[in-house]
């Protein structure tokens, strides 16, 4: 059974493939050309916390492709309080081809893969954010091509958005720099591992704590909230630690001339990133939001074998 859980589980060609699938898909769906691949699939979306984006794109990529997705709300199916994930799991197989989940704890995500008989999809857990990440390379590969070389800084806190992030630019190969405060580190094991993909794909991972030395002559400046959900009680706290680590005017300005801004919303304006940045000729925020749409379908394809080469 394949699921999607993982940027670690997927190999260089594998995601090339998805994002030239997902470019191809964008690129029919905005010449109005349908094609309902995905005729007759549902895909089951179970939410343990809020979504704008990982909801509304995994809708319309159902819909886009032909298919019809379920939205079942953390009040709906309580997983792993009303019933056991493992009974979820094998319920849901039964009436879906395919469940997206986006919860709390990671090992959830394992949990409900373990006992699926259709493939699952990881919307977010407390580690990483994979769809995100293919939405990100989506749209770095479409500003500059080839993620060779290129030198992506995330500023911020060392979270799932950032764990995800980093694995995918260092499987395509860019310079991957991190600036984060101490004590918000990304875990040592996918710091190794983001250098392991680096060094097979040619490229680098660098952690730092100074936010300067990360935005200097980079071609993407990355930021994301500084309190994820299910840290809300910390967030007096880090709103002490992080403010050093704003994306504003003058950091843009270390970076290259023609960097670009991103951020996988939703944004705390004034607190991460300024409006100055994130509505400035740099930002690229909203484009990656479409994105997501556009890379998630090309995920769906693979996992659900549509004929995507079908004329
Ligand atoms: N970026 C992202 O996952 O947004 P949502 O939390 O709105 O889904
Ligand atoms: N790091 C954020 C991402 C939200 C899309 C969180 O986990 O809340």
């Amino acid at each position: 059974m394949k699921h999607f859980l993982d940027i670690a589980d997927f190999s260089q060609q594998e995601i090339n493939e998805l994002l030239d699938l997902s470019v191809k898909l964008k690129k029919e769906l905005k010449s109005g050309i349908f094609r309902p691949i995905l005729k007759n699939k549902v895909l089951a979306m179970v939410f343990q916390k809020p979504s704008l984006r990982t909801r509304v794109s995994f809708d319309m990529a159902m819909r886009t492709l032909g298919g019809d997705a379920l939205y079942l709300s953390p009040q709906e199916i309580g997983l792993g309080k009303r019933e056991s994930i493992a009974d979820v799991a094998r319920v849901l197989s039964g009436y879906v081809q395919v469940i997206m989940a986006r919860v709390f704890s990671h090992d959830h995500i394992l949990e409900l893969a373990k006992w699926s008989q259709v493939p699952v999809i990881n919307g977010l857990s407390d580690y990483n954010h994979p769809c995100q990440a293919m939405a990100d390379a989506l749209t770095i590969y479409e500003e500059f091509g080839d993620l060779t070389g290129r030198t992506v800084s995330y500023i911020g806190d060392g979270n799932n958005v950032a764990v995800s992030l980093m694995k995918v630019v260092t499987k395509l190969g860019a310079d991957f720099r991190i600036a984060n405060p101490e004590d918000y580190d990304m875990p040592e094991s996918d710091i190794q591992l983001g250098k392991k993909f680096a060094a097979i794909a040619g490229g680098s991972v660098t952690t730092m704590h100074d936010p300067k030395e990360a935005a200097e002559g980079a071609d993407v400046i990355y930021t994301d909230t500084w309190t994820s959900m299910g840290q809300e009680e910390e967030a007096k706290k880090r709103e002490k630690v992080f403010p050093p680590y704003q994306v504003n005017q003058s950091i843009v300005n270390l970076a290259k001339p023609e960097v670009i801004v991103m951020h996988c919303l939703p944004a705390h304006r004034g607190q991460e990133i300024t409006d100055e940045v994130a509505d400035g000729p740099h930002s690229r925020l909203f484009e990656q939001a479409e994105n997501r749409m556009h890379a998630q379908k090309a995920i769906l394809v693979d996992l659900l074998g549509g004929d995507h080469d079908a004329k």
